[in-house]
């Protein structure tokens, strides 16, 4: 039955800002995560985990200073917990003089005080984990801060103890094959430093330099950076622009074995003295490319646990505008397989524009020709908007963009806000415009934040549309017909599912173009199935829901729905398969589908438990309305 979010055991809840403060009620809880501290070991927790990320300076302000703040993201984590979140990738929180989100740091173990203090993220990683949710950040390998000390003593000192962590050059034209990635900004990946006399390598801002991994020294501090954070309790990091940490002439400085080495003995060190973490690296690249960072497929993998699958995402925006899956189906095709160990990260949008460098130049085109209606909204390489205006606010789309977020192969990251369908700024400079504030209420600064209007780091949204007064968390949840209600009953079944999370990947050759289908299944050790995008394992000889994994639903222990619907059981390792057909078209689409492999299963829709007709001998025919999706478990004979 419906049960409140519960409020925090500190009274952090209590806030007079809580969206959840004496309000009622959702239809129905998640399924619970297995962390917990009695039962901490579960070394695959990421692979069916939800990921959420989380601005830390927009999403809740404690003290009423204008900017967001580890406190404030605490008091919040009842509604993280509420949703279904698994774990939380916090954006930087190091010291630095925020030129470029926080990506710009100037210490690597401190706090910066705006957002609290070390004993505040301790608190939160503890708070965190004891509503069953973990904790990763960003880690900024590649570079720092002009700001950073270290920076500061080797451009004054070059024959001191830090002269050799950057790397200098008397020239400006080493490494002419490295492209410049902010073309906004940079006219060059050199910069004259006037208190050295001599150039510094940067792949980001100008005020970023690079660290120079050719010295042992920097290699060695930067595993005592990461042993810091994974003292304090941090589940893992994601590994900021990780592809450029060497540079070699002759290359485009990208993805060298160098960085691939150096990754090997990141990852060796962490599993060396902190089982259960995860590496989740951000490399922009090809998916052959971003398959290296996984490393060895012999050993399960030995460097990233996670990798973003970049040329997917603009993939699905491509798809759906055209109405084709073509775009889909082609670039899961061509995603080689991944190590058992690993867990693709998939999302539709980040704090970063909607990169389009992973596309080619007709596509890169195409879609600025559909989503860019502004030249404001273009930034660097890609669109700087959220979801939702992306999508004209069509709840059609954004229901059918989630339900692909949530069902194609890897571990879903949403970004804060797009669950409540939250707009952008263009008026706003570079990416600040997907970064205002979290709108909780529709009071003041829409909940954010206490303080004075002016005072606040970016205006909440204000527009007629999206405009915190009309669209917050609060006013969601007390619609259960709402985005937001939505997004969670999804993110629900979803869990209730592992094969979402563990299976294999098999797209359906269907009669219709228009209709993505395509089913999540555990690999019959029989019959390999070729498994563009999926991982190998998950085999019936690997249950699923082992101890330390993910309790399973059970036969015995249904999962609590007011409309019946049927779960997965443990008669079946991993749960049944499910078949998911989504209609790119914006019209009413039929399609037959080859669903011989499954003739006499009968397809049980997930979010309401109804039985279709059965799998027969004949093409299995489905019509679905425009935008529309369905999931359905495929009940073998016996269970039907
Ligand atoms: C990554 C971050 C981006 C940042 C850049 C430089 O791409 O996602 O926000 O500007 O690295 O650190
Ligand atoms: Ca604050």
């Amino acid at each position: 039955m419906a049960t409140q979010p519960e409020p925090a055991a500190d009274g952090a809840a209590a806030s007079p800002l809580s969206p959840f403060r004496g309000s009622s009620a959702a239809p129905n809880e998640p399924v619970p995560d297995s962390f917990s501290f009695d039962m901490p070991r579960d070394p695959q927790w990421f692979k069916r985990a939800v990921f959420y990320e989380v601005l830390v300076r927009g999403f809740h302000d404690s003290n009423a200073d204008g900017t967001g703040d580890i406190r404030g993201l605490i008091s919040q984590l009842h509604y993280l917990e509420w949703l279904g979140i698994d774990c939380i990738w916090l954006l930087p929180i190091y010291a630095s003089p925020l030129k470029d989100g926080g990506y710009d740091i100037s210490d690597f173990m401190e706090i910066l005080p705006e957002f609290g203090t070390i004993g505040d993220f301790v608190e939160l990683v503890e708070q965190a984990h004891a509503r069953g949710m973990r904790v990763i950040a960003d880690l900024v390998m590649n570079h720092t801060s002009d700001q950073h000390p270290w920076f500061q003593a080797s451009r004054s000192d070059p024959d001191g103890p830090y002269g050799d962590f950057y790397m200098w050059s008397d020239t400006d034209d080493q490494y002419p094959e490295a492209r410049i990635i902010f073309v906004d900004t940079e006219q060059s990946n050199w910069t004259f430093d006037p208190v050295r006399g001599q150039y510094y390598w940067h792949r980001f801002f100008h005020h970023q330099p690079d660290l120079n991994y050719e010295n042992p020294r920097v290699q060695d501090a930067m595993l005592e950076v990461l042993r810091f954070w994974l003292d304090l309790g941090i589940d893992g990091f994601r590994l900021d622009a990780v592809p450029y940490l060497y540079a070699r002439e002759g290359t485009n400085c990208e993805n060298l074995k160098e960085t691939h080495e150096y990754l090997r003995r990141v990852r060796t060190e962490v599993d060396r003295l902190y089982p259960d973490r995860v590496l989740l690296a951000e490399a922009n690249q090809w998916p052959t490319d971003v398959v290296q960072y996984f490393g060895d497929p012999t050993v399960g993998g030995d460097e990233c646990h996670m990798a973003f699958h970049f040329p997917l995402m603009p993939r699905i925006f491509m798809a759906v505008r055209r109405e084709q899956r073509y775009p889909i189906s082609e670039i899961l095709a061509q995603t080689p397989q991944i190590p058992s160990g690993c867990q693709w990260g998939i999302f539709l949008r980040n704090h970063d524009e909607l990169t389009l460098e992973m596309v080619t130049d007709e596509e890169r085109d195409y879609m600025y020709s559909e989503y860019v209606k502004d030249p404001r909204m273009k930034a660097n390489i890609g669109i700087r908007r959220r979801l939702a205006p992306l999508l004209d606010n069509d709840r059609n789309q954004l229901e059918l963009f989630t339900a692909l977020l949530l069902s194609l192969p890897g571990s879903p990251v949403l970004y804060y806000g797009d669950e409540i369908g939250m707009g952008d700024n263009i008026w706003l400079g570079d990416r600040d415009s997907v970064r205002t504030p979290m709108q909780w209420t529709p009071d003041r600064n829409g909940g954010f934040s206490r303080c004075d209007h002016q005072r606040i780091y970016l205006q909440p949204n204000n527009d007629p549309i999206y405009g915190y007064q009309a669209l917050n968390v609060e006013a969601q949840h007390r619609d259960t017909g709402s985005l937001l209600h939505w997004t969670r009953r999804m993110i629900e079944i979803r869990k209730r599912h592992p094969v979402f999370a563990l299976g294999v990947y098999s797209e359906l050759t269907g009669s219709n173009p228009s209709v993505l289908a395509f089913v999540r299944h555990h690999a019959d050790p029989s019959e390999p199935v070729r498994s563009p995008g999926g991982e190998r394992t998950s085999t019936a000889s690997e249950p699923v829901g082992s101890p330390g994994g993910e309790r399973t639903s059970t036969a015995s222990e249904p999962v609590g729905s007011p409309r019946g619907e049927r779960t997965s059981t443990a008669s079946e390792p991993g749960g049944f398969p499910i078949l998911c057909v989504n209609n790119l078209s914006r019209f009413p689409q039929p399609v037959e589908l080859d669903l011989s492999k499954y003739n006499g299963y009968t397809p049980v829709e997930c979010m309401g438990g109804v039985a279709f007709p059965p799998v027969g001998d004949l093409s299995y025919l489905l019509t679905l309305p425009g935008h529309g999706f369905y999931w359905f478990v495929l009940e073998p004979p016996a269970a039907g």
